[in-house]
């Protein structure tokens, strides 16, 4: 034990076997224990340290050289008469247990720090001095010399007397250090290694460029191309800008990346976009009309209505009147197939002088197929606008929305949320394409709907439009298109000139009215292009002259007659009533039947018949077996019987009322025998008391009554009114009925009975 001036070192830990400059106090002592300490810390163990020199600083201050011994535990501690500190000391030089443990330790430590040195790429002296300490004490000493320990661990270090201990602790801060160099390295060696690839990538294209230009191959010509590309797409700023981004990352990428190609994707939609292209309008309201009347026969309203609508649009352009919810709203063509709502829309393209495109939205469910998907997605791609637009050529296309009746919704969103913001002025003139991810001014497109009927379309969208209702073409309408249109377009298909074929307008009625049933004439063109490929066998094979088409070649292509007194044939048994309906293809006629079996009291209903068709089909069983007096018919014939009522046509689902008084006229008719009369037809709902009520679609249903040949038409009295909507020539050939009651209607239908008169 021994007695010696306690120096305290601030944050400093000096070890046995090194040695020291400081600037302490140590009076004229020889021996000192250099303590380490934190604030007011002291470490519980020092180092016993000979002064084996004192300097005099060039500033004036006194240092010393200090070589440390060996370890010294601090006991007791007291003042000195100068007031400084004085501890006991129990010294502790280390033992050198060569036992195998310190010998495993000793191999262990040498081979972490040899690593550590290796990574640190450290001066060969560091290593020399390290394998020249042979006492394992002084050994794990060294690790105290090591920059990357803490205080706190060097205190630690110093604390351990046990040699054994002390190298364990050493083995375990140096490969703490080990690790924490070699992900240093790893992470260092990652960076270097990606550098290193880009470079090697960037000379190898630097060669490929090269050898391109050899072959004549323009050096970058890709990239160029773009450049040039989005030079001339005469893009806004905002789109510009992501192109040029675009075109930055493509070039640093190089070709042949996967990644590269979908930039390439990318930058193809982008300047497909024809940005700065649109078409000069010419808002002529007589030059529409001359162009409308052109390319479609009849159509007078509807004529009308679109050059208003033309015309309206020019005069707030000319009086620059924003277009607004109301103003704007989209001009929608609604009614029966092949009635001309794609065509018109073209001409009215064509009297604009803008492109026209078609974007079909039947079946579309899901709201990216409108917007695009996110260029996230493997295979993403554009919405149709932006095809629309690409196919259009133009920035102010007419777009036709066509079926915008059969847009569907799913989980995958509602594409009508999105046509919604498409058509709203307000909005369209930023609307954003997913993939695009760049806004798009629609707010020049002229936008035109087409739909079948108005039910489906969804409400927010039907409210934005502007309805014009196509109802379908009388005989004379079709015939006056297949004289103007029809025949001389299939004519032309077939290859035939127009003086090779001839035909009587007879005929042409012939093949509307027997072999056609619709609204508009897509059926009758395809029957005329059959007859006209007959012709132009005939004319093929060296037949001389004009090909005359009578009755005779109409047979010949198309058959025997597929409509011709259909009503007179079905509703020669009684039972059946024909009756008037509104389908999606247009006014249709339909013939009801009813039957009556043995047993029980049922009422069957069968022909794909909706809950309200139904419902009129019981009331008008309960009104004819209430009224059974009144109808001749004997009450008992209800007594144990079932009805069946049965509305053929396909598989086509019907529902409504309208065929109240049809159902009721059937029932009558097979309770009472007396069949219902070939050449009426009805429309009207019933009520249980018998009262006929008004229907819609009145239109239609005469036009199709006319189409079959039926020349009596019952209608509900409230629905008189809407006969002046006929066309002349229809009202003059055909006989109206308005009606209040069923019993009227009765009256009218029925054939009279026939007096039965028992052969004795
Ligand atoms: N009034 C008309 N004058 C001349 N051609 C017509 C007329 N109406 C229709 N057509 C012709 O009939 C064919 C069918 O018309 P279009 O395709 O426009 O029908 P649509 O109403 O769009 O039917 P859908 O509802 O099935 O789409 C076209 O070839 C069209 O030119
Ligand atoms: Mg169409």
């Amino acid at each position: 034990m021994s007695n010696l001036l306690l120096v305290p070192l601030e944050d400093t830990v000096v070890f046995p076997n090194m040695t020291v400059t400081l600037t302490v106090e140590v009076g004229d002592e020889d021996q000192v224990l250099l303590v380490p300490r934190h604030e007011h810390d002291y470490a519980k163990v020092g180092t016993v340290a000979e002064v084996i020199d004192r300097v005099r600083l060039p500033g004036g201050g006194r240092a010393v050289a200090l070589a440390g011994s060996h370890r010294g535990v601090i006991g007791a501690a007291a003042s000195d008469s100068q007031g400084r500190l004085r501890v006991d000391v129990e010294e502790r030089p280390d033992d050198e247990p060569r036992t195998g443990r310190v010998k495993e330790l000793e191999l262990e430590y040498r081979a972490v720090v040899e690593e550590i040195l290796e990574l640190r790429d450290a001066d060969e002296r560091v290593g020399a001095f390290l394998r020249s300490i042979g006492e394992p004490g002084a050994l794990a000493d060294t690790a105290g010399y090591s920059p990357d320990l803490t205080f706190e661990q060097k205190v630690e270090l110093l604390e351990t007397l046990d040699v054994a201990e002390r190298l364990e602790l050493a083995v375990r801060l140096q490969r703490e250090r080990l690790a924490e160099l070699q992900v240093r390295r790893r992470i260092r060696d990652d960076v270097e290694s990606g550098a290193q690839k880009q470079q090697r990538e960037y000379f190898l294209r630097k060669q490929m460029d090269s050898i391109r230009k050899e072959l004549g191959e323009d050096e970058g010509s890709v990239i160029e191309e773009y450049r040039k590309k989005i030079e001339e797409a005469g893009m806004p700023e905002a789109v510009r800008e992501q192109a040029d981004r675009e075109l930055r990352r493509l070039e640093t990428m190089g070709e042949g990346s996967g990644e590269s190609s979908m930039i390439r994707t990318y930058l193809d939609w982008l300047v497909s976009v024809p940005w700065a292209k649109r078409s000069e309008e010419t808002l002529d309201p007589v030059h529409a009309r001359e162009i409308l009347d052109a390319d479609h026969a009849g159509l007078e309203d509807v004529k009308e209505r679109i050059v208003e609508y033309l015309a309206v649009r020019k005069l707030r352009q000319d009086r620059g009147i924003p277009n607004d919810k109301r103003s704007g709203a989209i001009l929608t063509l609604i009614g029966p197939p092949g009635t001309g709502k794609t065509s018109i829309g073209e001409s009215i393209a064509k009297a604009l002088g803008r492109e026209f495109v078609r974007m079909s939205l039947g079946g579309v469910r899901d709201e990216a197929e409108i917007r695009g998907h996110r260029r996230t997605y493997i295979g993403a791609l554009p919405g149709r606008l932006v095809r629309a637009l690409r196919d259009a050529g133009t920035m102010n296309p007419v777009i036709m929305l066509d079926e915008v009746d059969k847009v569907g919704a799913d989980w995958r969103g509602d594409p009508s949320a999105a046509l919604l913001e498409v058509l709203d002025p307000a909005q369209n003139h930023s609307f954003r394409d997913h993939y695009l991810d760049v806004e798009l001014d629609l707010s020049e497109v002229v936008f035109i709907a087409t739909a079948n009927v108005a039910e489906t379309i969804p409400g927010p969208l039907l409210d934005r439009m502007e309805v014009i209702r196509f109802d379908g073409y009388t005989v004379d309408e079709k015939l006056a298109i297949a004289r103007g249109y029809l025949w001389p377009r299939q004519v032309e298909r077939n290859g035939l000139r127009a003086e090779e074929v001839a035909v009587e307008d007879a005929t042409l009625k012939l093949v509307v009215s027997e072999y056609t049933r619709e609204a508009g004439v897509r059926q009758l063109e395809r029957e005329l292009g059959k007859i006209l490929r007959k012709v132009a066998t005939r004319v093929a094979s060296g037949e001389d002259g004009p090909v005359m088409v009578d009755l005779a070649t109409v047979r010949d292509a198309l058959g025997r007659q597929r409509f011709f007194q259909e009503a007179a044939e079905r509703t020669a048994v009684p039972g059946v009533a024909t009756g008037l309906a509104v389908t999606g293809t247009g006014g249709d006629v339909l013939f009801v039947e009813a039957t009556s079996m043995d047993g029980g009291r049922d009422l069957v209903l069968t022909g794909q018949l909706g809950d309200v068709m139904k419902e009129s089909a019981r009331i008008a069983l309960s009104y004819v077996r209430s009224h059974s007096g009144e109808l001749g018919i004997d009450e008992r014939s209800f007594d144990d019987r079932a009805f069946h009522v049965h509305v053929p046509a396909g598989a086509i689902p019907k529902d409504g009322p309208s065929a109240g008084i049809t159902m009721a006229t059937a029932l009558a008719s097979l309770l009472s025998g007396r069949p219902v009369k070939h050449t009426v037809g009805m429309t009207g709902e019933v009520t249980l008391q018998g009262r006929v009520l008004p229907i819609g679609g009145l239109k239609q249903k005469v036009l199709a009554a006319h189409a079959a040949g039926l020349t009596d038409v019952i209608i509900p009295e409230r629905n008189r009114a809407d006969l002046e909507d006929v066309p002349e020539d229809v009202r003059e050939e055909m006989r109206f009925h308005p009606v209040m009651t069923l019993g009227e209607v009765l009256d009218l239908a029925l054939e009279p009975a026939v007096q039965l008169h028992a052969v004795s």
